[in-house]
Formats: structure tokens, sequence, C-alpha cells
């Protein structure tokens, strides 16, 4: 008997102080105009003093722990998908794993980026697919604020804080993570960046900056190219086609990045989830931000197939292909 990893709950968390573009137009050269014609985003949510990424992943962790209704004693691992990380250790994922009480659950952190979250779920599953565990919470959180130069106009418009969490349960029922694609492209590392608080010296000469570095023109083909092909290849691996996607999750970067793609996928825009307006590019939360939003919205429901795919530093990519429900019918959008 097959054993799937079920989603029974999900979760979000987005500090409450919003970050408009005619704001950054105090701060930088740039126009609202401009940031809402290239990027699609109006504005973005920015962490307050007193938070960290922690934070926010406790908080979308404790809401998918109660909409999955399951208790915190019964989790047995919790995987925080981060790049932005307020501890280098412990990891997030024990201040995580400590405040919601799951007290009999393993904990680590996972990066890779933008698509940390897909990574995260894919992991998660085959924990629960090899029959090693029962419960699994996923979390992506970030903060990006603190790591965006506020003075460079090319990236401190384009990201956001926030995290997404959701509860994965065993079950046989055939729901969940249907078939995933996890890819890494080492050679792209110069084309999106963050110094760590352990590089060399020269390895700090050699940088364009200490803050998070991007080429965006560079990162925006290989975002729209990947998408398209990771796409297709994790529903051919699950046997299904474009036609039956429900809703199509795509990491929050560029709303010209989703409809390039889309439009290459020939997927209708009803199809298509986008939030970025109201919280910009928030890295391995956007995808689980996204997921919550949707339920909430009366947008995803129960049999639904949805498709999600990730991009980012690395380079990265991921597509997870999930059967919406959970096992007693009752889950989310249920
Ligand atoms: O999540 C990780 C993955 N990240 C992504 O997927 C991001 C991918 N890249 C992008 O989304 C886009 O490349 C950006 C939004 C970052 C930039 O858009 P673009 O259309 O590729 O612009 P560009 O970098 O080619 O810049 C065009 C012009 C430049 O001026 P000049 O040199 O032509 O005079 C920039 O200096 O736009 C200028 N510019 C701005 N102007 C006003 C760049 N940023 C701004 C700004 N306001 N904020």
């Amino acid at each position: 008997m097959t054993t799937y990893a079920a989603i029974t709950g999900c979760g979000r968390a987005v500090p409450h102080r919003v970050l408009t573009n005619s704001d950054l137009e105090k701060l930088v050269d740039t126009s609202d105009e401009w940031i809402r014609t290239r990027t699609g985003i109006s504005e973005r949510r920015v962490v307050a003093d007193d938070e960290a990424t922690s934070d926010l992943a406790i908080r979308a962790a404790r809401e998918a722990l109660a909409a999955a209704a399951t208790d915190p004693a019964d989790l047995d691992l919790v995987i925080v998908a981060t790049c932005t990380p307020d501890w280098m250790f412990p990891s997030v994922a024990a201040r995580v794993q400590h405040a919601v009480g799951a007290r009999r659950a393993a904990a680590f952190d996972l990066n890779a980026a933008c698509s940390g979250f897909i990574f995260a779920l894919a992991t998660a599953t085959q924990f629960i697919q090899n029959g090693s565990y029962r419960r699994v919470l996923v979390v992506g959180s970030e903060v990006l604020s603190r790591v965006v130069d506020w003075a460079d106009r090319k990236t401190c418009v384009l990201f956001g804080d926030g995290a997404g969490a959701v509860v994965l349960e065993a079950t046989e029922k055939p729901l969940g993570l249907l078939s995933y694609v996890l890819g890494t492209d080492g050679s792209g590392d110069r084309l999106l960046y963050l110094l760590g608080p352990t590089a060399s010296p020269q390895q700090r000469a050699r940088a364009e900056t200490t803050y998070l570095y991007m080429n965006g023109p560079e990162v925006f083909k290989f975002a729209v190219n990947v998408t398209v092909a990771a796409s297709r290849q994790v529903l051919e691996r699950a046997g299904y086609t474009l036609e039956d996607v429900a809703l199509f999750v795509p990491h929050q970067a560029n709303e010209r990045i989703i409809r390039a793609a889309a439009k290459s996928l020939h997927l209708p825009a009803d199809k298509v989830y986008i939030n970025l307006d109201r919280f910009g590019n928030t890295s391995a939360a956007s995808i689980p931000i996204a997921l919550a939003e949707a339920v909430e919205r009366g947008r995803l429901r129960p049999g639904d197939l949805v498709l999600m795919v990730g991009f980012g530093a690395g380079l990265t990519w991921a597509a997870g292909l999930v059967r919406w429900g959970s096992p007693n019918g009752t889950g989310p959008g249920g």
C-alpha cells in the first residue's frame, strides 16, 4: 500500500507594517509607475524592530496547526525553509519546535533560497512515504528587509517579509505531493547571492556588495524558462496535463515572469494565483503564503490539482504537483 503525505492545514503570517511604492519613492530614485509596470508590486510587508524570521515562522506554524487540528505534541518533524535565518544556530526550526510545543519532533532548516518551500515539501514527503514519520510541519519564513540595501533601487523595491506553513499527515489516499522536480545549477552562483558571516576577506573583496545582490535581467530569463520546463516535467512525471491543473501557484517574484510562463503553458489567467502586488517577493515564504490565502479566499478546494513552481539563488528551481485535500475530507478548503 502506498503512503501519501496530505496537506491537512495551512497558515500564514505577515508583519503589520505596510511599505508602499510611494514610501519607496522617498528612499530611492524610483516611481510607483516603474515598480508596478516592471514587477506588478504595489506594496510589501516589513518587520518591526522586535520581529524576526522565527517570530513569523512561529505565527504561521500555529495557524497551520490550528487549521489542521493537529496536536503539536504529535509532530515528528519540523522543517523551516529560509535563506534569512535570524540565528545561524540554533536553527529557526528549533525555535519553532520549542515555541509550538512539538516536544517529540526533530527540527532543521533547509536553504534552497526561493525554491526552499518545495524542496522542504519534497523532503518532508519522503520521510512520510518511507514510513519514518507520520506528521511533519513545513514552514517557509523570510525577513528580506534586513538583507537588502535600502539605497539600491534595483533590489529594495522587490522584496518583502512573511511566512507560510503547512501540516503534512500520512494517509493511504492519493493526496499531497504526487510528483516533484528539484534542480540546482551552482554555476549561476554570481547571479543572486548574499554573503554569510563566515565569508573570507577574499570573498568579501570579490563581492559586488555585502547586501543581497541580483542580476535581475539574467535571473528573469532563467526564471521564465525554468518555470515552463519544470511545470511540464512535474506534470509528465505524475501522468497529468495542464488541463488537469485547477490552480497554478508560482513563486511570487515578478508578475511579468508569471504571465510569460502562464502564456507559454497556455494557462488561463483565472487559474493563476498572484498576490505579489500586496506582499512583493518573500522568497521561500511566497508559495505557502499564497496557498493559505487561496484557501481563505475559496480558490482551493479538496480534490483540486495544484501546480507550484519556485526558482531562485543557487541557481535552484523546484516544481511540485499536489492533490489538495485532507484524508477526512474536512481539510484545507473543505
Ligand atoms: O526570487 C528570486 C528570483 N528573482 C527574480 O526572479 C527577479 C528577476 N528579475 C526581475 O524581476 C527584473 O529583472 C527586475 C524587476 C529586477 C528588473 O526589471 P528589468 O525590466 O529587468 O529592468 P533592468 O534591470 O533591465 O533595468 C532597466 C532600467 C535600468 O535603467 P537604464 O540602465 O536602462 O537607464 C535600471 O537602472 O530600469 C532601471 N531601474 C529602475 N528604475 C526605477 C531598475 N530598478 C529601478 C527602479 N525604479 N526601482
